[in-house]
């Protein structure tokens, strides 16, 4: 009698993770196309907390959307403490979404998140500490965060931006645009947009220095125009 209960159980336990699985099969199809190291399935159901944070969020998510209290801010604190990744049950994600390596990844409860979005490690979206209601980003599709790179406040991140690693946002930005530094400064935007997911965000470009190298190209054309002026003066 004992074993046929614990046979149920397994099968309970069983079915559940499976049903879990195939609810999340397009995540797990984002880790594969988005991480050049997922090798195999196991091993990225097993082992990928970002996929298992993003689980849990479901589940919290749906027991939020039930009126259930204290228990969807439970789950998400254990999500936490496995995977490092905190995620409020009361943010809105949509499909696809990949967090890369994991820890540290902060979304705060009124986030909105596109498909197809990338986080990479340490990313926060975050309030800046003088709001309320809507506090947090509204992130477009396609989006690639950069790791340790923090997007505060009620603002818009268009589709197919990218946010380099570290940078701090805190204006909005407009679709196809890159974003580095801090606070944020947004780089050429119109000719860079393309459709789908470009994970590309190493090679960015740097606003500050390619606005330096032009101040360093006035000064030299001044110092030869100087130059040249000095020499043709009467000795
Ligand atoms: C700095 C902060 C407190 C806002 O202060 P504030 O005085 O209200 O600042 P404002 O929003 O008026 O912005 C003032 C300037 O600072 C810049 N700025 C704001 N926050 C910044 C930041 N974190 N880093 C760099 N620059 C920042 C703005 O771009 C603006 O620049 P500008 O005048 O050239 O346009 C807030 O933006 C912040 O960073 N809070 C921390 C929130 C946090 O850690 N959240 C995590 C939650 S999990």
């Amino acid at each position: 009698m004992t074993w046929a209960w614990l046979w149920w159980l397994l099968g309970v336990v069983v079915a559940v993770k499976l049903a879990v699985l195939y609810r999340n099969r397009e995540e797990i199809r984002a880790c594969f196309e988005r991480d050049p190291a997922a090798s195999n399935w196991f091993e990225v159901v097993l082992t990928y907390a970002g996929l298992h944070a993003i689980m849990m969020y479901r589940v919290a998510h749906r027991l939020r959307l039930w009126g259930v209290p204290i228990l969807p801010r439970a789950v998400s604190q254990w999500a936490r403490f496995w995977t490092g990744i905190e995620i409020h049950p009361g943010a809105t994600i949509g499909r696809r979404l990949f967090i890369d390596h994991g820890m540290g990844v902060v979304i705060g409860e009124t986030t909105i998140l596109g498909d197809n979005v990338t986080l990479f490690q340490g990313v926060t979206l975050g309030g800046t500490g003088k709001d309320k209601g809507k506090r947090h980003p509204t992130i477009g599709n396609s989006v690639v965060i950069g790791a340790g790179a923090k997007v505060l406040g009620n603002i818009t991140i268009g589709d197919n931006v990218m946010v380099g690693a570290n940078a701090v946002v805190v204006r909005d930005v407009p679709p196809g645009s890159t974003v580095v530094g801090v606070p944020g400064r947004e780089t050429k935007s119109a000719d860079r947009y393309f459709p789908g997911i470009n994970l590309d965000h190493t090679h960015l470009p740097d606003p500050l220095a390619d606005r330096l190298e032009k101040l360093q190209d006035e000064i030299d054309l001044i110092e030869q125009h100087l130059k040249a002026w000095k020499s043709n003066q009467p000795k």
